[in-house]
């Protein structure tokens, strides 16, 4: 049992494994929050709410009620009504009024989790040990009812929330603002960490003290956004990689997001993460209701890297499905970054057959296969074979590369329409516009209106036709533009605001159906790289593409950043060529294969073109690859360098549940001078076994001292003697 009710008191206590969460309501109703952090037995922690110190009066019409509402630490803070820090629910009504109560009605305990509707969320096995609390609130004068949805994980640090609001009154209500999660922590002692970035610069560390007044990460673009990821921690100011208390944040959703942290007058902090409230309502007729996507909470006591480890295993298990969940993935080829638009039959099957003699498993048929796309200027949304480059159909194509022993995967961008298309032409009222307002093109393309079940319908029929066509089996989804303009020929006046969640609940629906019907398929999700790679979508796909940066050393920084809630196994990682496409750095190809071993892993080059050193370094490469795979894709992963304090090298490791294998990888970035080796400490083994590194089997070495004193890595040089930048190591440490 992990949830507990203490009629008495009135309050509530969550366990999930070494955390508690407590929850308290007065008598006159109101939720309060009492305690998150490090699992305590205690029943009732209701003295910290400080009740009894005057002026803090809960009661009614009492003079002091104002002061209450406005410092009282609450579970889900209403606006309006006397709490002036951020609400996480508000609303419009019928009368125009804003103002909302909400005050305990009910609750229920009971095993398992439920399913969010049409949404994704994390869900319980038989070995997870969920179990869930439902409390009701109420807020009499409007007719709504919130219920606040809490799961704890009995096996790990997690505890997730969400919201359902129900109009269970006679009035039309719109919901303006319905956040997933409120808490307020006593201290104000926080530093904040986000990921955020830009295209080809995706989830870079940041850290920042919190300070009086609001900080806040949220995206308005229609996705999660390269910008800022739905991720946020807060952690002691102390806190690093390995120590400190940390709360880690993230938001199960695909779109507009709003995560903010707000020191209070009386320096606490109230964090609050959901749909972005900016251009939001949602009109709750009597009998509807409405479902706010989940927040996943994870606490550490042990730093960073212990928060990163559970949000990876609650991932594995408990979000990712289908397939591929628990299974090494092809690897691939894609020819995105070797032709661009420019390729046609012979040149896919001349990729495919240099590929498969080297031991690459699948070729990835990018951008430009469709309509008569020769650029990215036309053809989204006319998914049929472009005959002109696909000579012979697409059934030719995928059986020459089937022949050679290798699968097939194909690029979509399925929410997409070009102005030169046949789609566009026929129905120009797909996109989504606003009538009278020239439409902003962005990538040459405009977003087709997802809110609308007959445009989903279609795309999606397009794509079974295609997917029925030939043995595909693999699938990259993109989505390359943001939102403008944001109005729906197909909703009324009174729900045009819905559409920005009504759009994610459309792309979440076809995902659905794509991968219910077509369960073989590996599905990848993209967007301009890496700007909805968020937890909403590993719902979905157990692996997404990063970055449209390949470079190797950019990868540290985007990976290392990706790896703070993400785990390893869904990050999509090629090796390309050099000079690299985004920034030109040339870097050895080994290191690349290194970096990209992290993650899903694959190339994304003209393997016919490569240099010929490189082309024959590729089975051997695969082979490491392969041999770690295993450990890389289920094991523990830990961070040892950072890239963002210390440009000059990076480290990580992967090790296996049981401690009985490691794996060290090292990246010398910039050789310094006068240093002959670099000393790094180990991390994650079992400090009472001994080890060796492979290529050592008879220097037996004490985890604790691995761990401890650590190990000197010697300085690489490169190939003329002299430089050595950029240049990587692998150790692999086995248990005697
Ligand atoms: C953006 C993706 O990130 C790339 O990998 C590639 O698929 C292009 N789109 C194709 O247009």
């Amino acid at each position: 049992m992990s949830i507990f009710y203490n009629d008495k008191q009135r309050s509530f206590r969550l366990d999930a494994k070494d955390t508690s969460y407590m929850m308290k309501y007065t008598e006159e109703g109101y939720l309060c929050h009492v305690y998150y952090g490090k699992k305590v037995p205690d029943e009732d922690l209701g003295y910290l709410l400080r009740f009894d110190e005057s002026p803090r009066t809960p009661l009614e019409n009492n003079r002091d009620r104002a002061t209450f509402l406005d410092t009282t630490p609450f579970e889900y803070s209403c606006f309006g009504i006397g709490d002036y820090r951020e609400a996480a629910f508000k609303i419009l009504d019928d009368k125009g009024m804003t103002a909302v109560d909400l005050r305990y009605k009910s609750h229920r305990i009971y095993k398992g989790k439920p399913e969010l509707e049409g949404m994704p969320a994390t869900f319980a096995t038989d070995e997870s040990g969920c179990e869930t609390l439902e409390i009701t609130m109420e807020d009499k004068p409007s007719g709504l009812e919130a219920v606040l949805v809490y799961t704890a994980f009995d096996k790990l640090d997690v505890i997730t929330r969400s919201v359902r609001v129900n109009n269970v009154g006679s009035r039309s209500i719109q919901l303006t603002r319905v956040l997933s999660a409120c808490i307020d922590f006593d201290t104000d002692k926080f530093d904040m960490i986000t990921l955020n970035g830009s295209w080809a610069r995706e989830r870079a560390v940041e850290r920042c003290r919190l300070h009086h007044g609001k900080q806040l990460i949220d995206s308005i673009k229609g996705e999660s956004s390269h910008q800022n990821n739905p991720f946020v921690a807060l952690c002691d100011n102390n806190t690093d990689e390995d120590r400190g208390e940390v709360f880690g944040f993230n938001f199960v959703y695909s779109g507009n997001f709003f995560a903010q942290a707000e020191v209070t007058q009386h320096k606490k902090t109230r964090f609050v993460m959901g749909i972005n409230p900016l251009d939001f309502t949602w009109l709750l007729e009597p009998g509807e209701t409405f479902t706010a996507p989940e927040v996943v909470m994870v606490h550490s006591d042990e730093g960073l890297g212990k928060m990163s480890r559970t949000f990876h295993d609650l991932y594995r298990g408990n979000l990712i499905r289908g397939e591929y969940k628990d299974k090494r993935r092809p690897i691939l080829i894609n020819n995105w970054e070797a032709t661009y638009f420019n390729f046609d039959t012979e040149k896919i099957i001349s990729i495919a057959r240099e590929a498969s003699k080297l031991g690459i498993e699948m070729l990835v048929m990018d951008d430009g296969w469709f309509g008569h796309r020769d650029s990215d200027n036309s053809s989204l949304g006319d998914w049929f074979v472009y005959e002109k480059k696909i000579q012979g159909g697409l059934k030719y194509l995928v059986d020459e590369v089937n022949k050679l022993g290798m699968k097939f995967g194909l690029w979509f961008e399925p929410e997409m329409i070009s102005p030169d298309s046949d789609l566009y032409r026929a129905h120009p009222d797909w996109a989504i516009q606003i009538e009278g307002r020239p439409l902003t093109m962005s990538r040459e393309q405009y977003v087709l209106d997802y809110s609308n079940k007959d445009v989903r319908d279609y795309i999606y029929s397009m794509m079974r036709k295609i997917l029925d066509s030939a043995n595909i089996e693999y699938i990259k989804w993109d989505m390359n533009r943001q939102f403008t303009e944001i109005g729906s020929n197909f909703l009324p006046a009174n729900r045009q605001r819905e559409l920005w969640h009504r759009y994610v609940l459309g792309v979440y629906d076809v995902m659905n159906r794509l991968t219910t019907d077509y369960p073989h398929i590996l599905l990848e999700n993209c967007s301009g790289g890496g700007a909805r790679f968020d937890p909403g979508m590993l719902y979905y796909s157990p692996q997404i593409w990063c970055s449209d940066d390949t470079d190797a050393i950019e990868r540290l920084k985007i990976q290392h950043g990706t790896s703070m809630c993400y785990p390893c196994s869904a990050m999509g990682a090629h090796v390309s060529d050099c000079p690299n496409h985004t920034v030109g750095r040339n870097t050895p190809f080994r290191t690349r294969g290194h970096v990209a071993m992290v993650g899903t892993f694959g190339y994304e080059l003209d393997v016919t073109r490569i240099p010929q050193e490189d082309r024959d370094s590729i089975p051997a490469q695969i082979e490491e690859f392969n041999k770690y795979n295993t450990l890389v894709r289920t094991g523990d992963h830990y961070r040892i360098g950072n890239v963002f304090e210390d440009n000059t090298w990076d480290a990580w490791m992967f090790v296996s549940k049981d401690k009985t294998d490691a794996l060290l990888e090292f990246v010398q970035v910039l050789a310094r001078p006068n240093e002959r080796s670099r000393r790094i400490k180990l991390k994650g083994l079992d400090p009472d076994a001994y080890y060796y590194e492979e290529s050592e089997p008879d220097r037996k070495i004490s985890g604790a001292a691995l761990m401890n004193a650590g190990i000197n890595i010697a300085k690489i040089w490169g190939a003329d003697g002299i430089s050595g930048d950029f240049a990587s190591k692998i150790l692999h440490f086995i248990k005697t």
